[in-house]
């Protein structure tokens, strides 16, 4: 079958398109349209056999009932009984627009819509041309999200092409979606009315309209023994081809703890794909970094997520791990999404992240501008096992400079340099628990601790080694001082990335 695509202007909308679009669907054919929520895969939703279409196309068990879509309040009555008096509320607050309810089913609504249950799902969408398409139609559009079953719903049309290119008769293309997330699905047929999947529309704005709702167990977390009570739902869902893992704890121990996964990846040679926010984007260094949306507004997320999970099917990652998103708001449909993806597959970020003992090396001498930096740059050409951010400072520098012209001549000589070096003075600021401060002579460690009693992890580099060769200061001396200088540091720094990489694998 050819797919036609015919690209909509929401602001002006083409009535031929949407003509040919519904006659379509009247005679019994596919179409997948805009919602505000996620493309669609329409159907005429009161044709049994359009309804087993729609189950073939997208690869979908025919146990999973479609939504029926509506364009007029009053249509409800006709494929609805035993509608309860609080719909009129949540109606007039929320239709049109990314709230499904269920009820009751009329004899007009086929089995094969509802997945053979005696209730049918109905949202009335506020995207423009939705509601010009189910007019069109007739009034009553069956509608699952337009994607192949499994994979992420589809936010664009090419989203769509991507999944049933060949499989539908139509995709009518109106750009990108508002909201990216599927509708918050409501249960009318028990009371208190209870949320099956949440969406855009949260459990609190219900409550200011109609009082208390309850919420499916079963929305979050894999605790849950019991089956959901929205047949779709029980499915790994929205799953790209990677195998997703999110990882959970506070913001800085999860970013901590994918540095630390994308890094060990990296070193074996494959990368790991990486959910991260705008806040968050810049504190990557390996790993194939995609930018979800912004913390500050939990909407542009929603928007994104989709799209992210596509794109990764792109790249060659086997493991894609997402920093987690908080709970409120639209933030509940985003975890639950994530989670669906992940096949609730989580980790703590304190779990990875307590197998690194040290983030951050700095070596003291005196100037910082001979064995400070040379030590730095040669551990940062050591094979290390974790991540390290390493500098290097001097008890007194007073004025920034560039290393010194011999050591940088020796570090050269070695396939080194110390180019863009600028000294610095150790003045204790920024310094945290995982900071190891390895200085260069006793002197040095001696003054740091007498200066500043609260840190941690001060060692000369001989004792952190445990290996007593003293470290010459070739400081005013020849070149060859310089080398000699080098050699033992040389020898010092392999054993230090030695130890270190013993610490990694958990030994102390
Ligand atoms: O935002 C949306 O709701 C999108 C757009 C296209 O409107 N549609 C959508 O449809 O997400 P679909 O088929 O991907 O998801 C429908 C969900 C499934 O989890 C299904 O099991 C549940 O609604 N559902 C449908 N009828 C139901 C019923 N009678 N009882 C319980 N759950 C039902
Ligand atoms: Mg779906």
């Amino acid at each position: 079958m050819k797919t036609i695509v015919k690209k909509i202007d929401k602001n002006q909308i083409d009535d031929e398109v949407i003509r040919e679009a519904g006659d379509v669907l009247k005679r019994g054919g596919l179409v997948a349209f805009p919602t505000e929520t996620v493309y669609g895969l329409g159907a005429d939703a009161l044709k049994e056999e359009a309804a087993k279409k729609t189950y073939e196309a997208k690869g979908r068990p025919s146990d999973n009932p479609l939504i029926v879509h509506i364009s007029d309040y009053e249509d409800l009555k006709k494929i609805a009984v035993n509608i309860p008096p609080e719909t009129d509320a949540l109606a007039a607050h929320f239709w049109p627009g990314p709230l499904t309810m269920i009820f009751e089913k009329s004899e007009a609504v086929p089995y094969g819509t509802t997945g053979g249950l005696d209730t049918v799902a109905v949202r009335m969408p506020s995207d423009p041309v939705a509601a010009a398409l189910i007019r069109a139609a007739g009034g009553f559009v069956s509608a699952p999200s337009a994607n192949t079953s499994g994979r992420p719903s589809p936010t664009t049309a090419e989203h769509v092409l991507e999944d049933l290119d060949g499989k539908i008769d139509m995709v009518i293309d109106g750009g990108s979606v508002d909201i990216g997330l599927e509708s918050t699905i409501l249960d009318m047929t028990v009371d208190p009315p209870m949320i099956l999947r949440p969406g855009a529309i949260t459990a609190d704005m219900f409550e200011e309209v109609i009082g208390p709702v309850s919420v499916d167990e079963t929305i979050l977390g894999s605790e849950s023994k019991k089956a959901p009570k929205a047949p779709g739902m029980k499915y790994r869902h929205y799953a790209p081809k990677a195998k997703l893992i999110i990882v959970e704890g506070d913001l800085r121990e999860e970013i901590l703890a994918i540095r630390q996964l994308a890094y060990a990846a990296h070193r074996d040679g494959k990368d790991v794909g990486i959910i991260a926010t705008g806040e968050t984007i810049p504190f990557y260094k390996y790993g194939i970094v995609k930018n979800i949306g912004t913390r500050e507004n939990e909407r542009s997320i929603a928007r994104n997520l989709y799209s992210v999970l596509r794109e990764f099917d792109e790249e060659d990652v086997d493991t894609i791990y997402s920093e987690s998103f908080a709970m409120q708001g639209i933030g509940k449909a985003i975890m639950n999404r994530l989670e669906k993806a992940a096949g609730h597959m989580r980790i703590p970020a304190a779990a990875i992240t307590k197998r690194q003992k040290y983030r951050r090396v700095i070596f003291v001498s005196s100037a910082d501008s001979v064995r400070g930096p040379m030590a730095a740059e040669l551990l940062r050409n050591q094979e290390l096992e974790q991540e390290y951010v390493i500098d290097s400072m001097g008890m007194v520098v007073l004025f920034p400079e560039p290393a010194n012209q011999k050591a940088e001549a020796i570090m050269k000589s070695a396939q080194m340099t110390l180019e863009g070096h600028v000294s610095r003075q150790f003045d204790g600021e920024g310094l945290q628990d995982d900071t190891l401060i390895l200085t260069v002579d006793g002197n040095q460690k001696e003054k740091i601790l007498a200066e500043y009693d609260n840190l941690k992890n001060v060692y000369t580099l001989n004792e952190f080694v445990g290996d007593d060769t003293e470290i010459p200061d070739p400081y005013g001396k020849p070149l060859t001082a310089y080398g000699e200088c080098y050699e033992v540091l040389a020898r010092l720094v392999g054993q230090l990335a030695a130890r270190l990489n013993l610490l990694a694998e958990g030994e102390e």
